[in-house]
């Protein structure tokens, strides 16, 4: 079943084409960093305009990439929620309308479960695991039984992780999006130097918070005078990036002694951190777990996961009428909203 996919929940235009949930025929991103990098973070209503601009040209650039024409495509899925609701009409309006003309069935996909299945298109990954989803919109752990049947364990309660790097960049002066450019500036700095607070470390729940964080490296900027000598700008980046691996790895381990399970799955744009693919592969050798990361691209938002997991609904008889809408906020348990 060959299915195309179409992903516009944030700053980032994707369509990809993939068969049987899980050979990537294309996989294209038109990526809205340089709209939005002036303004230090998404605009939402800049980018709803500039998925409406890319779409058109994407989607051809996608098929020809493919080599697959119109009446081989199946179904379309594309991302329902949770987003930006402008964002995601976009996507979702544009989706529907293609799939009537082409008299083919149109999935809404949960962006969330995308994430999650991202791993499958790269690695033979089985069930059940810890999920850890860590973006710059959401942060939370997940028991995912099986496909398309997930509960979650804890969440963030204010800024997901990816938000944390992102505004602590900008505090240092790195633009925007700021997670990779923290990760590559903190190969040089020392992650001692500063103590900067692990939230709810000490607490049995599995839950996160990362605005306290953000808040401390705040107060400690503001003690130095600018602008501040490079080594220190490094410091800063490596301590603050332990700070957030410390946590994550932390709760993780929890999550997997609490469910018994001895495979994780990272998901999510911060997923392609260095220090916490490092710091997975240390719990792997010690704890004998298994953990999958993604490669890079279908770390962050892509299509590609959004036409796997929307393979599988269809499978499973989920697939939605024309009427349905796209969703805002995340639903505690993850699967058809
Ligand atoms: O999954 P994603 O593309 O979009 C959301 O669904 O949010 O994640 C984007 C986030 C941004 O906050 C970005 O700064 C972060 O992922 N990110 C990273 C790295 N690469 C991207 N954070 C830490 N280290 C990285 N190497
Ligand atoms: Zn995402």
């Amino acid at each position: 079943m060959i299915i195309l996919g179409i992903e516009t929940s944030c700053d980032e235009t994707a369509v990809a084409v993939v068969e049987d949930g899980e050979k990537i025929l294309a996989n294209t991103i038109a990526s809205q960093d340089e709209v939005h990098e002036a303004y230090g973070g998404v605009v939402p209503e800049w980018a709803s305009r500039t998925h409406l601009e890319s779409l058109p040209v994407l989607l051809e650039s996608t098929l020809k990439k493919a080599n697959v024409s119109w009446n081989q495509i199946e179904a379309i899925c594309v991302t329902q929620g949770p987003g930006l609701l402008g964002a995601l009409l976009v996507g979702v309006s544009f989706a529907k309308s293609l799939a009537y003309s082409l008299h083919i069935p149109c999935v809404g996909v949960n962006h969330l479960e995308g994430h999650l299945q991202a791993a499958f298109l790269e690695a033979k990954v089985s069930y059940p695991f810890v999920g850890l989803l860590v973006s710059g919109g959401h942060t939370a752990l997940y028991d995912v039984k099986n496909v398309g049947d997930s509960q979650i364990l804890g969440t963030t309660l204010d800024d997901a992780a990816g938000e944390a790097f992102d505004k602590v960049a900008k505090i240092l002066g790195l633009g925007y999006p700021g997670g990779r450019e923290i990760d590559r500036l903190s190969r040089y700095g020392n992650k001692e130097t500063f103590c900067f607070p692990r939230a709810y470390l000490d607490s049995e729940n599995l839950h996160f918070s990362f605005s306290g964080l953000k808040t401390a490296v705040l107060h400690q900027v503001r003690e130095f005078e600018e602008p501040f000598i490079p080594a220190l700008v490094s410091d800063l980046a490596a301590s603050f990036q332990e700070a957030v691996m410390d946590v994550l790895v932390e709760k993780t381990r929890r999550a997997l002694c609490r469910t018994g399970y001895r495979t994780v799955v990272v998901a999510g744009g911060v997923a392609c951190n260095s220090r916490l693919r490092e710091r997975f592969k240390e719990v792997e050798l010690q704890k004998n777990i298994t953990v999958f990361f993604p490669s890079a691209k279908l770390c962050t938002d892509n299509a590609a996961m959004i036409a796997a997991m929307g393979y599988h609904s269809i499978r499973q008889g989920k697939a939605s009428s024309y009427s349905f809408s796209p969703f805002a906020n995340a639903p505690l348990v993850i699967g058809s909203p």
